[in-house]
């Protein structure tokens, strides 16, 4: 099951909003086929296997990361091509959560005559597809905070300066992250300080992310990047609805420039971020990568909507009361409300350092069952 795991995350930032799937097929003890979902769109991980399989699989036993399909999606059910195949018994480390499937593909499976177990490494296969459970679950898309600061935590100077706070391949492994998610989002005071076009260069992309600005009062200027670009790679200027009525002439102008406008109910004379992540995911984003500024940052954690966070540490000093912090809403209280899910991991980028951890449980998550309170 370890390695129909190694094989599903391959498929990381192409497969998506499907999960990441890893099939191994075993006949007497020997490995006679592997897979993986590669693309969406394309074969899941059991016909992949399947497909290149050395000789006969006629008992043999399928190990895969996510309970078999049995339903016809872009492709035909995996359930009917394990059957056909004549394969004995299927391992799968989880249920999927998907409302077609849902334990009918175990039951399909069981009435052909198959053995399935079900449970092997399930903590292992739920962290791999934590954001594909969060938005079956939840119907909202998994949630990273990323920043960069330096050893005593600013983002930017006093003057609002942040280019460049970590050096060269910390920035290209941002880029990397970018081209794997299916949006970046940022703050319309980002946008006015540092003019970004927050595309994926110097790496290649694995799937174009849209570029999202909150834009409670439309201010984003007809001259910025994102504007300038927007028929190159999407941009969506998310307004409050308020804001909208009165600036209707504004948001036709983004428009004919080629970006998408949307007004998202307010709250507290901002965009009320809970129904923007009901709106993405809506629209099937599974990851959602939150780029700043602090501001932004601030008001993904205060609601706890964030699942996870990406910090990039330069051995750099700013200094100053002044300067800007990465998280700069309310912040919590007291150290008890400090939550982290499992350990933080952290490796070195060039001269800088990545830690990333969880803000979100893999299952805590699914206390937000889509329709529930
Ligand atoms: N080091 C880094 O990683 C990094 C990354 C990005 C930015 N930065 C730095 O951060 C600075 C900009 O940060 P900032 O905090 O001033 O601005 P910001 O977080 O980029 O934008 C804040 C603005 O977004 C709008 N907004 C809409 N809905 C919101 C919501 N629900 N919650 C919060 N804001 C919402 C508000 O303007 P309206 O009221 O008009 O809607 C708000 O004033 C720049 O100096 C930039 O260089 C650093």
């Amino acid at each position: 099951m370890r390695r129909a795991l190694a094989l599903a995350a391959r498929g990381r930032g192409r497969v998506e909003p499907n999960p990441m799937v890893g099939c191994v097929l075993v006949r007497r003890g020997r490995i006679v086929g592997e897979g993986w979902h590669r693309r969406f769109g394309g074969p899941h991980a059991e016909r992949d296997a399947l497909r290149r399989c050395e000789g006969s699989v006629g008992g043999a036993t399928a190990y895969v990361t996510l309970e078999p399909c049995c339903h016809y999606g872009k492709t035909p059910p995996c359930t009917e091509a394990l059957i056909e195949a004549g394969v004995a018994r299927v391992v799968a480390a989880v249920a999927d959560p998907f409302a077609a499937v849902r334990g009918r593909g175990i039951r399909t499976l069981r009435e052909a005559g198959i053995r399935v177990d079900v449970g092997v490494c399930p903590a292992e296969a739920e962290r791999l597809n934590a954001a594909y459970f969060k938005l079956r679950h939840t119907g909202r898309p998994w949630v990273i905070l990323k920043w960069a600061q330096s050893l005593d935590g600013k983002i930017a100077t006093r003057t609002g300066d942040s280019r460049w706070i970590t050096g060269a391949a910390a920035r290209r492994e941002a880029h990397r992250l970018r081209g794997r998610v299916d949006a970046v989002v940022v703050g319309i005071g980002t946008v006015l300080a540092d003019d970004p076009d927050l595309t994926c260069r110097h790496v290649r992309a694995k799937r174009v992310a849209t570029r999202i600005v909150l834009d409670g009062r439309l201010r984003i200027p007809r001259s910025a990047k994102l504007v300038k670009t927007a028929r190159q790679a999407p941009v969506l200027v998310v307004t409050a609805q308020a804001g909208l009525r009165g600036r209707s002439a504004e948001a036709r102008r983004l428009r004919s420039a080629g970006c998408e406008v949307i007004g998202i109910r307010g709250r507290g004379g901002r965009i009320d971020l809970g129904a923007l992540l009901d709106e993405l995911g809506r629209r099937e984003m599974t990851n959602v990568m939150v780029e700043g500024g602090g501001e932004v940052l601030g008001a993904f954690f205060d609601e706890k909507l964030a699942d996870e966070a990406l910090v990039f540490v330069a051995p750099k000093l700013i200094g100053g009361r002044e300067a800007l912090d990465p998280l700069a809403g309310r912040g919590i209280g007291t150290m008890a409300e400090a939550v982290a899910f499992g350990g933080a991991r952290r490796r070195w980028v060039g001269e800088d350092q990545m830690i990333s951890f969880r803000l979100s449980d893999d299952l805590g998550t699914r206390r937000r069952v889509r329709g529930g309170s």
